[in-house]
């Protein structure tokens, strides 16, 4: 009797019209049919990521309190657009910078200013390519796939060989004088390479560079992080036999990658996990990882510096909110579909835009930190090149390059 009582409790409060508006503005949340939410469609599967703590982190992370990045400058403001990694040639010239509209470019002096240095695929077309400051926009996206995006590069600096990985593209590599690279790596165990990040050359020639999903490619970048997928790899091509080889796979959202001065290990970041990582490539514990520093956001890529010590680009930072979300997928999953825009999500977690750049020497030690608290200068910074007395910093969503004199 209770049973069947209750029962038709259940059911009358099921048919409860506020029940029902409640069931209907809810399923209509969830579904975001007019996709202003981030999901927006596509099939989304959010899985635990164990970051470390926000405080254990965040309570022995030193701070910048003058704010030094605050001083720096913003260069070539409106011409180049997201200059995502800078290289210098071994003449000294430079920087050569990979753009957004596809082109991989070069400062040539005041007088002749940015030429046209490279692309990575005959599509290119000025027509549909050349977007100029609407590159780093939306607007660009439908057209990243055909154009190409320039990611990481690398001279070698004894052939004067520039090597890209692109994201697109794979890894390809051009003559000292420029013109249409010729692909490398597109390819890994008979799989398309979906998206490559960053490069290093070893002394030997072969190349290891970050493959950051299988997933997604990098118009869906944001998806790697929300979702927590760890399908990203370190790959490593071989010139003498022209072979790619997975080096270490499993991983969440692989980025920047450098060799250490002696080339006994390289480093790398993970940008999902918001850590950097140390792989070793010789010595007792050749073919292991270990982890070298948890950071306060999230890193993009890693530069050496004449004394063989290292810089990375962070963008932050970390907050409470996002440490509960990566431990709950259930909660990413409702939260990430809610019908609001990207931007004002990251806001209601806390997440504000600034950048934090830290410089590490070879046992993982912080050497430097130095902020920009307010964003007033820089936000979403790529990569940070010591270059004689100067700071060279790289963005992948603005259009200018930033400067700040070092040390
Ligand atoms: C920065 O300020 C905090 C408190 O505001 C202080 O604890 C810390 O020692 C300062 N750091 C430096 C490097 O001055
Ligand atoms: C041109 O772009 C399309 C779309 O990304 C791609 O499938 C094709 O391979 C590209 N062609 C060349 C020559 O790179
Ligand atoms: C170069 O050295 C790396 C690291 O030890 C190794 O994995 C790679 O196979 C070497 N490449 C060649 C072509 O010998």
């Amino acid at each position: 009797m209770e049973k069947k009582g209750k029962h038709k409790d259940d059911q009358t409060f099921l048919q409860h019209p506020v029940f029902l508006i409640i069931v209907l503005v809810f399923g209509f949340f969830m579904m975001d049919p007019l996709k202003i939410g981030p999901i927006g469609g596509i099939k989304f599967r959010p899985v635990e990521l164990n970051i470390a703590p926000y405080k254990e982190v965040m309570g022995s992370w030193p701070r910048d309190n003058r704010s030094r990045l605050g001083d720096g400058k913003l260069e070539f403001v409106d011409q180049v657009f997201g200059p995502e990694s800078l290289e210098f040639d071994s003449l000294g010239r430079g920087p050569y910078t990979g753009l957004a509209d596809g082109r991989i470019v070069r400062w040539m002096g005041e007088d002749i200013g940015w030429e046209t240095f490279a692309v990575v695929t005959s599509n290119w077309s000025e027509k549909l390519c050349a977007r100029g400051v609407d590159s780093t926009t939306a607007k660009q996206w439908k057209h990243e796939k055909w154009c190409g995006r320039p990611l990481g590069l690398r001279f070698n600096k004894d052939s004067g060989d520039l090597y890209i990985a692109d994201a697109y593209y794979g890894l390809l590599v051009v003559g000292p004088a420029g013109g249409l690279a010729t692909p490398l790596a597109t390819h890994v165990e008979g799989k398309q390479i979906l998206f490559a990040n960053d490069l290093d050359i070893h002394k030997n020639g072969s190349i290891f560079f970050t493959d950051t999903s299988t997933k997604y490619n990098r118009v869906s970048h944001f998806f790697i992080m929300l979702e927590g997928e760890t399908t990203g790899r370190l790959l490593r091509y071989d010139p003498p036999t022209k072979t790619t080889h997975v080096v270490l796979d499993g991983l969440a959202f692989p980025n920047g990658v450098q060799f250490s001065m002696d080339q006994t290990f390289l480093l790398f970041t993970e940008t999902s996990y918001c850590r950097l990582m140390k792989y070793w490539l010789e010595g007792p514990r050749t073919g292991t990882m270990e982890l070298v520093a948890h950071l306060p956001g999230f890193p993009d890529n890693v530069r050496i510096n004449e004394k063989g010590q290292f810089w990375v680009a962070i963008d932050c930072c970390r907050t409470r909110a996002q440490e509960v979300l990566a431990h709950n997928p259930w909660m990413r999953s409702i939260y990430f579909r809610l019908p609001i825009k990207m931007s004002i999500l990251a806001r209601i977690m806390g997440m504000r835009m600034y950048t934090v750049i830290s410089l590490f020497n070879e046992k993982g030690e912080i050497q430097e930190v130095l902020e920009d608290r307010n964003g007033v200068v820089m936000k979403l910074v790529s990569e940070v090149r010591e270059v004689r007395g100067k700071l060279w910093i790289g963005t992948v969503a603005h259009n200018h390059i930033a400067t700040l004199p070092y040390p």
